[in-house]
């Protein structure tokens, strides 16, 4: 068990195409999974893709019951989700508030998809098929945006509503630096 360094924007890691997972509940695969949920932790993040440790590999984790960072958001489960597959279930668009522990001190609106089912597997290679919305979906798009080497910055339409944390939001804990 141990809390990895998070990769930065600007690192060159963080914007590769990540490599999908053949082999699943490998002694190696379920300690990168520990690892990525005590950095998640350590973080008070969200989720975390495994690029973002460094790790160009299809895997995200992701949920919490009650987040610090985003004290509005409702729970998302726990969820390891490894060679994901996304699927909008409508047109329709929202934006929100979005950061990353990759992007520290920052937050920006973000369009995503508001409904969308997504697939995968966990570790133990069992498929997971989701059907979400709202923050959940949100959460879902932002992770798997970082396996395709996008960060959220990269998203936002209108750069007006993007800035520093504790400018835009000076009611949250100043112990988080992101
Ligand atoms: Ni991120």
């Amino acid at each position: 068990m141990s809390v990895r360094d998070i990769l930065r924007m600007g690192d060159p890691r963080l914007l590769r195409q990540a490599e999908p997972i053949t082999r699943f509940d490998t002694s190696d695969m379920n300690a990168l999974i520990e690892d990525m949920f005590d950095t998640m932790h350590a973080a008070n993040g969200a989720g975390l893709a495994a690029p973002q440790i460094g790790v160009n590999l299809q895997l995200v984790i992701f949920g919490f019951k009650q987040n610090a960072r985003y004290p509005d958001a409702p729970p998302v489960p726990e969820t390891v989700l490894i060679n994901p597959v996304l699927t909008p279930l409508s047109d329709e668009t929202e934006e929100n508030w979005e950061g990353c522990l990759s992007v520290p001190g920052l937050r920006g609106m973000v369009p995503r998809w508001t409904r969308l089912h997504y697939e995968g597997f966990d570790q133990y290679g069992n498929i997971v098929s989701r059907d979400v919305d709202g923050f959940h979906a949100r959460v879902v798009q932002h992770e798997c945006d970082h396996l395709a080497g996008i960060l959220y910055p990269m998203r936002i339409k209108d750069f007006s509503r993007f800035g520093y944390t504790d400018i835009l939001f000076p009611e949250l804990d100043a112990n988080h630096d992101d």
